[in-house]
């Protein structure tokens, strides 16, 4: 049998004539669970941890895998049983990293606004710290902490300035952005840190975007990030960790990120120059974990010539992908059985009623009612930004390993939808 390997997919592959998530046709997935459907390969979530972890060979690093990408609990567990901590931004995502078999002390706590509940919670559970966002957040957790007879780990979230050269809504590390603490204010902080009696200061973070596909604002990020700590450790406060985010880039559209290996392999080069190699390291990768690792499986509905545009509509739609409709993202669209013919140009739609409501724009394709076709890159900020709009359910999802498949969420009912909802009278 010929296999073709997608490029940049390869645990998706044609096998004959049928697209495959590893060795399990997702034409098979897609009959038996229905569309649409998330289809993960369990090899290339790991093969994508692997990258990091041969970066980090020999150093000293904590992969926190920052789990707003996908936060299924199938596929906490993958990364739990890999040994990588979690980074979190909500008490939701505590309670599902704790019900998937995380390990407290391996979770960070990013995130601007977090409640005193939260904290309580985050503290009986016994984190690994909190990514601290703000002054004024400092002095809250500093008096939850005291009032629960605790201490808080924390480490502060420094803006360090940098442009990450990205989507606007994803680059988070400029001084117009309202993530961290300003790069002027940092030291003052720390101090202010250090003094408050419910906290331990621990380290220093810092996150600069997301989707980057160039090397340099990494560099300059972490050179920033260097400079600080030789300040803030000269006067007086030990940091023991330096955690460096997230943010790497995946091909969607041909693009050329940096692979995590060589990404690390220069990063430290920097860092041993600067007499740091040997710090302990943390970083809070997402989509590079687990975006291309994921696909979204829809059918064709129906094919609708139009006035100049022709238009293929399918059955998933912007509440199961929002990322073209919020940030006009690109998805490659293929067919999951390729059929002979001259393709139409089309725009692929979903049925929700909004004309934001699109998948992908300008698309070539073969396709008839009722054929399967795969959005690929699907893996990350998809099935966690769902919603249900519509009253649409939200899609099953399958984690498969060679020829093994899982269905590791069932397909919402609207009877699911209707449970926490009650008639006025
Ligand atoms: N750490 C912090 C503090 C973050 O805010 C984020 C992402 C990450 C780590 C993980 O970044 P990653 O490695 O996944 O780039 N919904 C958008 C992306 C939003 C990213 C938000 N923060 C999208 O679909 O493109």
């Amino acid at each position: 049998m010929t296999l073709t390997s997608l490029p940049g997919h390869p645990h998706f592959a044609y096998r004959g004539d049928e697209l495959c998530a590893e060795r399990l046709p997702l034409g098979d997935l897609a009959r038996e669970h229905g569309t649409p459907l998330f289809v993960y390969s369990k090899a290339a979530m790991l093969s994508a941890l692997a990258a990091y972890q041969r970066g980090f060979a020999g150093r000293k690093a904590k992969i926190c895998y920052a789990m707003k990408a996908n936060s299924s609990l199938g596929i906490l567990q993958v990364f739990a049983q890999a040994g990588c901590g979690f980074d979190i931004v909500s008490g939701g995502e505590l309670e599902r990293v704790l019900a998937a078999g995380g390990v407290a002390g391996d979770i960070i706590f990013s995130g601007v606004g977090k409640t005193r509940a939260e904290m309580r919670r985050a503290l009986e559970a016994g984190i690994g710290c909190f990514n601290v966002e703000s002054e004024a957040e400092l002095e809250v957790l500093s008096a939850v902490a005291v009032a629960a007879g605790k201490v808080a780990p924390v480490s502060i979230r420094v803006n360090p300035d940098v442009d990450p050269k990205t989507h606007p809504y994803i680059s988070t590390g400029l001084k117009g952005n309202k993530f961290g603490v300003a790069h002027g204010r940092t030291l003052a902080a720390y101090q202010r840190a250090a003094a408050l009696p419910g906290l331990k200061v621990v380290g220093i973070d810092c996150h600069i975007g997301s989707q980057i596909t160039d090397e340099a604002p990494y560099l300059d990020a972490m050179d920033r990030i260097i400079d600080l700590v030789e300040a803030i450790e000269a006067a007086g406060i030990p940091l023991h960790h330096i955690d460096f985010g997230g943010g790497l880039g995946i091909s969607y559209n041909g693009d050329k990120p940096p692979a995590a290996d060589a990404l690390w392999h220069k990063l430290f080069a920097r860092l041993d120059t600067r007499g740091f190699g040997d710090r302990q390291f943390m970083i809070e990768p997402g989509r590079s974990l687990i975006g291309n690792a994921g696909v979204c499986v829809t059918e064709v509905l129906y094919l609708k010539p139009g006035e100049g545009k022709n238009f293929c509509i399918v059955d998933a739609a912007m509440n199961d992908l929002p990322r073209p409709a919020m940030y006009q993202a690109y998805h490659a669209i293929v067919p999951v059985k390729p059929r002979p013919g001259a393709p139409q140009t089309c725009d692929v739609v979903g049925p929700v009623c909004e004309s934001g409501d699109w998948i992908g724009r300008d698309r070539a394709l073969a396709v008839e009612p009722g054929d399967f076709m795969a959005v690929m890159s699907a893996g990350a900020y998809c099935m966690s930004m769902a919603s249900n709009y519509n009253t649409r359910g939200r899609a099953a999802e399958v984690l498969v390993e060679g020829d093994r498949a899982w269905l590791i969420r069932e397909r919402e009912s609207a009877a699911d939808q209707m449970r926490s909802e009650r008639l006025a009278s």
